[in-house]
């Protein structure tokens, strides 16, 4: 099992036009947006006396650059060849590749980092949830690198079941109908087939609000011994839950969030007048990153719980 959860993120992740793709989320959709934002925030307000950096599944280098553009060394860490490349490619243009080392690896084994290696750990966007059945020990691991701070995010358990309930959930986020991601175009063509062949199964909600586990581990496996590149075993993660193994771990002064919880309130008329006026969009991103902190909503941010803490 340890085994399947890595070869299937390897090669869903390694596919040629992946890095690519995510590195136009941003411009593609909206709760994408709002994530990063609040994201960016957090890490912008906590790199009093960080010199060193460490990106667990660092993907295209959203942050990686960023930390690296404010004077940080950073490792990138990816199990992607694609994603890195393209991290290189906007390392290069950013004039922050000399910031930056890139190494492709698996979190399952950060047996090369000795303890306390790195003034600030962090993992964002799920790269945790994608180590599944080991993702308490990968936790375990990030923080034993880390000398300062921790901050990461991972797939949400209470904000990822009302997908089971929308098969259409990601088309209120959709910034750009127009956009070529294929992505979008299926959202968009899906749409009614989807409403169509809907039914509300409560017996499947039940299963995956007791094991953090929305698709049928056997039926991934399987397309991927067929050689396909299904999704990610992903393992999905009560707050409380969250805050426990960090705490485990040592982690103190633990604060979480659940970006996107204000924003998946508003329907994507709203949201896309919203994003495509600047004044509007800064004011929204600042109102949804102070609404999302406040730890009554964290568990319903839009897919991803973010905890940050010290050691
Ligand atoms: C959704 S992307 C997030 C990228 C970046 N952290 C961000 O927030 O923009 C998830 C990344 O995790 C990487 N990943 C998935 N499983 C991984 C694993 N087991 N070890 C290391 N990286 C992994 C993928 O290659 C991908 O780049």
């Amino acid at each position: 099992m340890d085994d399947y959860s890595k070869k299937i993120s390897e090669r869903m992740w390694n596919q040629p036009d992946k890095g690519e793709l995510e590195a136009e989320r941003e411009q593609t959709f909206i709760d994408d947006i709002v994530q990063k934002a609040h994201i960016e925030r957090e890490l912008l307000q906590s790199l009093d006396g960080v010199e060193t950096a460490f990106d667990g599944g660092a993907g295209c280098g959203r942050f990686s650059v960023l930390l690296a553009k404010k004077g940080i060394r950073v490792t990138h860490f990816d199990i992607s060849q694609p994603m890195i490349d393209k991290a290189k490619e906007i390392a290069e243009r950013e004039g922050v590749t000399d910031k930056i080392t890139f190494v492709k690896g698996a979190l399952e084994d950060l047996s090369a980092y000795s303890d306390d290696s790195f003034d600030l750990v962090m993992s964002f966007d799920s790269p945790i949830s994608y180590t599944y059945p080991n993702q308490e020990k990968v936790i375990g691991e990030l923080v034993r690198i880390a000398r300062k701070r921790i901050l990461i995010s991972v797939s949400s358990r209470l904000g990822s079941l009302p997908y089971l309930a929308n098969p259409i959930q990601k088309n209120q986020f959709i910034l750009d109908k127009n956009s070529k991601d294929p992505w979008v175009q299926w959202c968009l063509t899906a749409r009614e087939q989807m409403i169509e062949g809907f039914a509300f199964n409560k017996d499947n909600l039940l299963k995956a609000y007791d094991s953090g586990l929305l698709d049928n581990i056997e039926d991934t496996k399987k397309a991927y011994d067929q050689g396909d590149a299904p999704w990610c075993i992903s393992y999905h993660f009560m707050p409380d839950e969250l805050e426990s193994i960090l705490k485990k771990f040592g982690v103190k002064d633990i604060k979480m969030a659940g970006p996107g919880a204000f924003a998946r309130t508003i329907p994507n008329e709203l949201l896309v007048k919203i994003m495509n006026d600047p004044e509007q969009r800064e004011a929204f991103l600042e109102f949804c990153h102070m609404y999302d902190s406040n730890p009554y909503v964290c568990g319903m941010g839009k897919d991803n719980l973010f905890a940050k803490g010290i050691l």
